[in-house]
């Protein structure tokens, strides 16, 4: 275990590579030794031989000993963008989640390889919405007359199978920075909106920027029959939640927002939209990872921030802004533990397995699937 850290006054433990022994090999072949020094000089070197022929793309909750090699770091609304746009990168190495890579991959030409170092790197909310769960909800939708007048916004955070759904049914995709204008786009096109998977960015754009009683989202539990919803209740929503969350954002509660508030006077309180509702009306600023980084810069020297997002970015927050002082939201840590997956040794593996002519861990969205996911990834792209 590496040394602690420390982020204002929180004491932290380290995130050291030396833990990815434990983790296991989640790679085809021989992946190096965290403890091998030369693990950046290796790095470095493999990505000079690819040159302009490879792309890194890292999003803000990677590692610092991976996000040093991003080419370009970003929130996921960013990092599908320079993927759509980057058409002579032949090798994108994508340090982020699995959802994140698919979605490179449609929006990149069939030449483009997109590489995931590690596979085990998944996103829990993604998971927890199955194409035949939101099948079947759409089925109960449809016999109840109201699809038609349904549009489906589905965020980014989902596996390509949802996001084909949401294409094939008029709907667009969104992330954490332009869900609101994703949401008024479909009430324009609709009377209801089916968002999924995550209750909580629905709800807070619903509420908190469309101005929604929380009266009208219901929640669809996809583990009960007809989501636990009666008709009548499906009928009235206009907006209709998947009941998906992030486990590491739906650890923030109101009692951290109150702790640190009594804790440190004159703190702001700045979260990420998957928080829960409530933290996030409790919150000074709320917005997507990108909005977060920039929201702290361009604070004033010697304001307090206490940050409601994934530790491995309010980290580098501190450390990027000596002059603030940031905190963690909550007291006890949280890394995103799928995010954490990508270490170097992942990173120099894969990178210098393609240096040998060996393109591992390729993300490729078969394009029966791909072919709808990619209209609704280019609806959310085209959004004013
Ligand atoms: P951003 O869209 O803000 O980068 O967030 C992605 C994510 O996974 C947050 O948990
Ligand atoms: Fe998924 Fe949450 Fe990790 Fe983001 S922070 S990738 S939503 S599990």
């Amino acid at each position: 275990m590496s040394s602690p850290s420390r982020i204002g006054n929180l004491l932290l433990l380290g995130q050291g590579s030396d833990l990815a022994s434990e983790r296991g090999v989640s790679c085809t072949g021989e992946l190096p030794k965290a403890s091998d020094p030369d693990l950046v000089a290796r790095a470095r070197a493999a990505r000079d031989i690819l040159g302009s022929e490879a792309m890194i793309l890292g999003h803000h909750y990677q590692r610092d000993e991976v996000i040093q090699f991003a080419d370009l770091r970003g929130d996921s609304f960013k990092l599908a963008q320079a993927a759509a746009e980057r058409s002579d990168s032949k090798y994108i190495f994508f340090c982020g989640v699995h959802f994140m890579a698919e979605s490179a991959d449609i929006l990149t030409s069939p030449s483009q390889r997109v590489i995931l170092p590690d596979l085990a790197a998944g996103c829990s909310m993604a998971d927890m919405a199955s194409a035949n769960q939101v099948s079947d909800a759409w089925k109960v939708m449809q016999e109840l007359g109201i699809a038609s007048k349904t549009i489906p916004v589905t965020y980014m955070n989902s596996t390509a199978a949802i996001k084909s759904f949401t294409g094939e049914n008029g709907g667009t995709i969104c992330t954490s920075s332009n869900a609101e204008r994703a949401m008024r786009w479909a009430f324009e096109k609709g009377e209801k909106v089916f968002f999924l998977p995550d209750q909580h960015l629905g709800r807070n754009t619903a509420v908190l920027k469309l101005g929604l009683k929380l009266e009208d989202c219901v929640l669809w539990n996809p583990w009960k029959p007809r989501g636990g919803l009666s008709d009548q209740e499906i009928k009235s929503a206009r907006v209709i939640l998947w009941r998906g969350h992030c486990s590491v954002h739906g650890r923030f509660s109101v009692a951290n927002v109150t702790e640190v508030r009594d804790r440190i006077p004159g703190v702001k309180v700045l979260v990420h939209p998957e928080c829960q509702h409530e933290v996030v009306k409790g919150a000074d600023v709320v917005g997507s990872t990108e909005m977060i980084i920039k929201t702290v810069k361009e604070a004033p020297s010697g304001s307090s921030w206490a940050v409601g997002t994934e530790l491995n970015l309010v980290k580098r927050l501190a450390a990027e802004n000596p002059d603030k002082q940031v905190y963690f939201l909550d007291k006890t840590v949280c890394y995103c533990s799928t995010m954490n997956r990508i270490d170097l040794p992942h990173l120099v593996w894969a990178l210098e397995s393609v240096v040998a002519g060996k393109v591992v861990n390729e993300i490729k969205v078969d394009e029966r699937v791909a072919h709808h996911a990619r209209v609704a990834l280019e609806r959310m792209l085209a959004l004013p």
